[in-house]
């Protein structure tokens, strides 16, 4: 019972100043995992280890998202954000852009596992391209 109620809560979208502080400090995660894999492919010897932990951290993440962008939750909700109103009205072409973030970085993490440093290379770029297309987009202030 107390399981199936955290889950139901979990679920459910905060309200708009939560969800606003809790996706920015998401996309915060995002960001640093990003970096942490990408310094570990400038190195001469990326570490295995370090590089699956950023990829998990990302896409775990990722997988957040979606739910902290309830109605009520752009600019009109009375705390600095950077997501425009056209994610409301265009929810899903941005649901889609949020998939393929999804789609990307559980990719990365297989192919992090596969240990291909040119693989690796590639795949942490198609999955920054999906960070940038979204914000090109849905981002004010980039
Ligand atoms: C589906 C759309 C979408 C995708 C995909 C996306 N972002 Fe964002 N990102 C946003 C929006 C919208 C904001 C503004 C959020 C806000 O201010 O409420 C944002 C904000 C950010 C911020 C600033 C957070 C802050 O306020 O300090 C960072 C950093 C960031 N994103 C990194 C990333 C990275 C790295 C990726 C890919 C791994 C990514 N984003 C993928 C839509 C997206």
């Amino acid at each position: 019972m107390i399981s199936a109620s955290l889950n139901a809560a979990s679920a459910a979208a905060p309200a708009p100043k939560a969800a606003i502080a809790a996706r920015q400090a998401g996309y915060k995660k995002m960001g640093a995992a990003m970096k942490a894999l990408n310094d570990q492919l400038k190195t001469g010897a990326p570490v295995k280890a370090k590089m699956v932990g950023a990829a998990q951290a990302l896409a775990a993440a990722a997988r957040e998202q979606p739910r902290l962008f309830p109605a009520g939750s752009g600019p009109t909700a009375g705390v600095p954000t950077d997501a425009l109103p056209n994610i409301w009205t265009d929810r899903a072409t941005f649901d889609g852009q949020m998939a393929r973030l999804i789609a990307e970085s559980g990719k990365l993490i297989a192919v992090v596992n596969g240990g291909n440093a040119d693989a690796i290379r590639a795949q942490a770029k198609a999955t920054g391209a999906t960070c940038a297309a979204c914000h090109r987009q849905f981002r004010a202030d980039n």
